[in-house]
């Protein structure tokens, strides 16, 4: 392993390699809590640039696994009424939230073009990728 690499690079690359090799997987994303504030902030990303560089806890997919601590899976982002639009191309949406000793400390985001894409097993996937990611932070 590469020491010299900051913490960001390496998010990005995860986002860079999991948007390349999983076909349904079109924007990939970390959000982080954003200091003491109730609010998360953007972190690495692989994908179409996005305006909602902060999200309010409870705002969103995103800021509703902020302070549920649960995976939310959306099979049809037209059915949510508590959702962020980021490009009109999404239809659906995973979120799993990322824990640090058992805190919520942030989340992977990932949106996909594909209506309905989701399964238990990117669920489990993600959770993975996630305690791994836990451990380099
Ligand atoms: N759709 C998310 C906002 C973040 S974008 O997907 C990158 C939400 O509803 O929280």
């Amino acid at each position: 392993a590469d020491d010299s690499k900051t913490v960001d690079t390496r998010l990005g690359e995860i986002c860079e390699l999991l948007r390349s090799e999983v076909s349904y997987y079109d924007w990939v994303g970390f959000y982080f809590r954003n200091g003491d504030k109730e609010e998360l902030k953007l972190g690495p990303y692989a994908g179409a640039p996005t305006d909602h560089t902060i999200i309010p806890f409870g705002k969103g997919i995103c800021g509703q696994v902020a302070v549920s601590n649960q995976n939310f899976v959306v099979p049809d982002v037209a059915a949510q009424d508590n959702y962020i639009a980021c490009s009109i191309t999404v239809k659906a949406e995973i979120v799993v939230p990322l824990f640090v000793n058992g805190e919520n400390v942030g989340q992977i985001d990932i949106d996909s073009n594909t209506p309905d894409p989701f399964s238990e097993e990117d669920e489990r996937f993600l959770e993975f990728i996630n305690e791994k990611v836990a451990g380099i932070l």
